[in-house]
């Protein structure tokens, strides 16, 4: 089946960032960890770096992990955010490397850029661009940036590889990869994974352990690990999933007991 994966997300994600002005959303990918309301927010991040964003980058929030904990962003390094959508990442991350430093945001989706540009300015993020463009052709030059950072975007893309290639591209040598990101732990149906609703919000496009393994491998990378953190279970799914508007139409069809721990969130590091 042909399946305009990029056309679908642009869509999604599009509508999810028009929607924000006119109140809170729900979206995306986990239960107890993600997605699209500010409790969702609360939930992922901490509340002291929660506290100087403006509300609509908190209701943007639609990651499935933090990367920023385990990103050790210093003091005047260059960063990038792979998939910046409202911008939350970034603008966490903009405090942590302050004025010396600089972190861009790069996304594909209009309506995501303006809300993203909006909290910026909310913010007075004086060190913050956001970038308009793919993942998998970074409008970067080469060797530029210290940390990779990506907050569940690797998944929904549909050529990993050239994303990841063009992550370590514009790494300078000795900078880090520090992404959250949706993997697969289990076969699931080829038919499932096809659907459009299971690709927009993360679970279709899933990579396993040793596939994103053998990727950041493949285009350079050195020091990889793929450490799942979350194994999203039957018992997760039924009391969360179920729970999250956009979300639930995707899962309320598909039988428990096949997708009963097939994905979990995952930290990812690698080196350049
Ligand atoms: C699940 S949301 C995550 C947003 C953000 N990282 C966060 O933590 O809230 C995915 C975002 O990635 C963007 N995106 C998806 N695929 C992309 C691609 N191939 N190139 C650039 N942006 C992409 C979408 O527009 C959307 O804003």
């Amino acid at each position: 089946m042909e399946l305009d994966i990029k056309g679908n997300v642009k869509k999604y994600y599009g509508d999810i960032a028009k929607k924000i002005n006119s109140g809170p959303v729900k979206g995306c990918c986990s239960g107890s960890s993600c997605c699209g309301d500010v409790s969702k927010a609360t939930f992922i991040y901490d509340e002291e770096s929660l506290s100087e964003l403006p509300v609509e980058a908190l209701e943007a929030s639609l990651g499935c992990g933090n990367p920023l904990v385990f990103a050790e962003l210093k003091e005047g390094e260059a960063v990038l955010d792979l998939g910046s959508g409202g911008g939350i990442n970034v603008l966490m991350a903009a405090k942590h490397v302050g004025t010396s430093g600089r972190v861009y945001g790069l996304d594909m989706t209009d309506e995501m850029l303006k809300l993203a540009n909006q909290n910026k300015l909310k913010m007075g993020a004086a060190n913050v661009d956001f970038l308009k463009g793919y993942i998998e052709n970074i409008p970067l030059k080469d060797n530029l940036i210290d940390v990779i950072m990506s907050n569940c975007v690797i998944n929904l893309s549909e050529d990993k590889e050239k994303a990841l290639s063009e992550a370590y591209r514009v790494l300078k040598s000795g900078g880090r990869l520090a992404v959250s990101d949706i993997i697969t732990m289990k076969d699931i149906p080829s038919e499932l994974r096809a659907q459009a609703g299971m690709w927009c919000k993360c679970l279709g496009g899933t990579l396993t352990v040793e596939e994103y393994k053998e990727i950041l491998a493949k285009v350079g990378f050195k020091d990889i690990e793929v450490v799942p953190a979350q194994i999203y279970t039957k018992a997760i799914i039924e009391s969360a999933f179920l729970q999250v508007e956009n979300l639930e139409d995707v899962v309320k069809d598909i039988d428990l007991d096949v997708v009963d721990g097939a994905f979990a969130e995952a930290y990812i590091k690698a080196r350049k």
